[in-house]
């Protein structure tokens, strides 16, 4: 194996994937928005608070901190082309608010066609580098019961994976215990 020592960034940091994209989606006014973000993770299950990472440039890192409530979806591989446009445009921009979607129970949008997804309340934010960690407290689970197995996993072969740099992947069919 090669091996460098670093200083600065690195010119290949994203060993971490392939990676589930959650799709943060928030909602200020009359003005929603739609950000992937695969740098994301559980960070406790009781009480249930999920993390996802955000850098200051992404116009929903502003609309989390007004709007202090917003959702992440998680999507099947086939959502991909949807996924790589939400990520590649900035609602400074474009409005993204059009893409189909639905309101969660605390008025948070959701996009269409999650196999499951989120609704969160923002616990707190720290940064971290050139990122910025939103912890967010799970107040409501929405789950597309036919694409989940009996334990609530996505079904195998489901699920989107990103590689980076536009990268996509799907997981396979296969599912084994070792
Ligand atoms: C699959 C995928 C994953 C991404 N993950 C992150 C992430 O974890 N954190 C982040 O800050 N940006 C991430 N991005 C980039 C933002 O999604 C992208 O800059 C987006 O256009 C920002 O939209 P906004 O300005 O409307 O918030 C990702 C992009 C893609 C396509």
């Amino acid at each position: 194996m090669r091996s460098h020592r670093t200083q600065g960034p690195l010119p290949t940091f994203y060993h971490f994937y392939p990676g589930v994209p959650a799709v943060v989606g928030v909602r200020l006014g009359e003005r929603v928005n739609f950000c992937p973000a695969v740098w994301n993770t559980g960070l406790s299950a009781d009480p249930p608070l999920f993390g996802v990472a955000l850098s200051p440039k992404r116009f929903t890192h502003g609309l989390l901190l007004e709007a202090r409530r917003y959702s992440a979806s998680f999507h099947p591989h086939t959502q991909a082309p949807l996924v790589q446009h939400l990520g590649s445009v900035s609602g400074r921009e474009v409005y993204k608010g059009k893409t189909p979607h639905f309101l969660g129970h605390t008025g948070v949008p959701i996009l269409e066609g999650a196999y499951a997804a989120y609704e969160l309340e923002l616990l707190a934010v720290h940064s971290f580098g050139d990122h910025d960690l939103f912890v967010g407290r799970v107040v409501a689970v929405w789950e597309e019961e036919g694409l989940l197995d009996e334990a609530g996993r996505p079904r195998p072969g489901l699920a989107l994976l990103y590689y980076g740099r536009g990268l996509y992947g799907r997981p396979a069919e296969e599912a084994f215990r070792p």
